[in-house]
């Protein structure tokens, strides 16, 4: 049975859920504190999330390793039917000599939050080796020193991997004041529903939305007018898991978005605008189909993807890490995202003819001004402005605001 008739279906056919029944809630904490206890860093916790609101359908817990490796080499699982889903980065949780030694023969482990609380159970488990070159050379293209997410969660993380079925105790919640916008993929296809979109669009962002980003969303809606939709709904969708040091914070995204839908650079109608718990790898055609995987179980049909999505500077070379064009033609070939729609954009940039955000014209390239992150973060933090239409006054307020806070460097 479809919760929502006319959206798309989930990955595997039925969105999974991973929470205990609320009848069994105190007998699941009793048994846990008989269980192996291991301990969750923040970034796992997140993971937690993602799996237990269904991110991941058809996943049902921390991989074990079959998952893991068609996941490394295939970017894929193949699910009971036969059938294939896209599945690109592993969602796996590491533990040490020392937790697996405590583990010992127990089936089952209990994972906690930092106030040693019982967050999850995870059953049936499988203990396996955490080869992290392989894991990092395969999922990033690269094992250079310095990519951020390595460095925080992989690293110095244990040298296995627990994979299981995951049950978890209470919804993850961050009381940071953004709960009420990190909605569930279910809580996502009632809203769709509710508002009766006949089609939803997917804009995956960490950064702020400048001009350039809006023009691919509003012109993503106008091209699905003309294809004959008559309610197409944009889920504006902030990545609000792990996100490394020079990126913006979620909570000053959070308020730069309320502004850009204030100042009408898009829509309040027609948008909706939700966190997404996934933390971020920065590990860009890989990464990007995990990004737009996730969207499908979230109800979307139609996936925004523009310049060098997931994308980052290489660690240690002066140039962008992937190739900014590869992230688009990896996701329209991507195995198990055959039913998304992928739209692919050409870069935007400020053209100074216009006096506005452009879709970049090589044959007259002198006329167009690339405004970097980097270039942002300095006009913001010296109180400059960007050229005019580059991003709306509301929104560049919330920046230089949030620049301004920071400690000079
Ligand atoms: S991402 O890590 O979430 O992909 P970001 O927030 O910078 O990074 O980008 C969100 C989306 O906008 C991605 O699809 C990206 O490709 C696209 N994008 C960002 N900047 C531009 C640009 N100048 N021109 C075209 N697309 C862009």
């Amino acid at each position: 049975t479809r919760i929502s008739c006319g959206l798309i279906d989930p990955d595997g056919g039925k969105l999974v859920s991973l929470f205990v029944d609320s009848s069994q809630k105190e007998l699941k904490k009793r048994q846990a504190l008989s269980l192996p206890r291991i301990g969750l860093t923040r970034i796992d916790l997140e993971w937690v999330h993602v799996l237990s609101e269904g991110w991941a359908s058809p996943l049902k817990g921390f991989m074990r390793e079959s998952e893991f490796l068609q996941t490394l080499h295939f970017n894929a699982l193949r699910i009971e039917n036969g059938a294939v889903v896209n599945m690109s980065v592993p969602i796996v949780l590491a533990v040490d000599d020392e937790q697996k030694g405590r583990i010992g023969e127990s089936t089952k482990v209990a994972l906690v939050d930092d106030s040693d609380n019982t967050v999850a159970i995870l059953s049936d488990i499988e203990i396996y080796k955490h080869n992290k070159e392989e894991r990092i050379a395969r999922t990033w293209g690269t094992t250079a020193p310095g990519l951020p997410y390595v460095e925080e969660a992989i690293t110095n993380a244990g040298n296995w991997l627990i994979g299981g079925d995951l049950e978890v105790i209470e919804p993850i919640k961050y009381n940071d004041g953004l709960d009420r916008f990190r909605m569930s993929p279910m809580e996502l296809r009632e809203e769709f529903a509710r508002r009766n979109a006949d089609a939803v669009f997917a804009f995956q962002l960490r950064n702020p939305v400048h001009n350039g980003h809006a023009l691919l969303m509003t012109d993503t809606r106008r091209r699905l007018l003309e294809m004959g939709y008559k309610n197409p709904v944009l889920l504006l969708h902030p990545l609000g898991g792990y996100t490394k040091a020079d990126d913006v914070p979620l909570s000053w995204r959070m308020k730069q978005h309320e502004k850009v839908l204030e100042d009408g650079v898009l829509d309040p109608e027609t948008t909706v605008v939700s966190i997404f718990p996934s933390p971020m790898h920065y590990a860009g055609p890989t990464e990007v189909q995990w990004h737009a995987k996730a969207r499908i179980n979230a109800g979307a049909n139609f996936y925004i993807v523009g310049r060098d999505p997931a994308g980052m500077s290489h660690p240690v070379e002066k140039r962008d890490l992937y190739d900014a064009d590869h992230g688009k033609k990896v996701l329209s070939m991507a195995p198990g995202l055959e039913r998304l729609n992928i739209l692919p954009f050409k870069v935007a940039a400020y053209d100074k003819t216009q006096s506005k955000m452009a879709f970049f014209d090589p044959s007259r390239s002198q006329d167009f001004l690339f405004i970097s992150g980097t270039k942002m973060r300095a006009l913001a933090k010296s109180g400059e402005n960007p050229p005019d239409g580059f991003m709306c006054p509301g929104g560049w307020e919330v920046l230089v605001e949030y620049y301004g806070s920071l400690a000079p460097t």
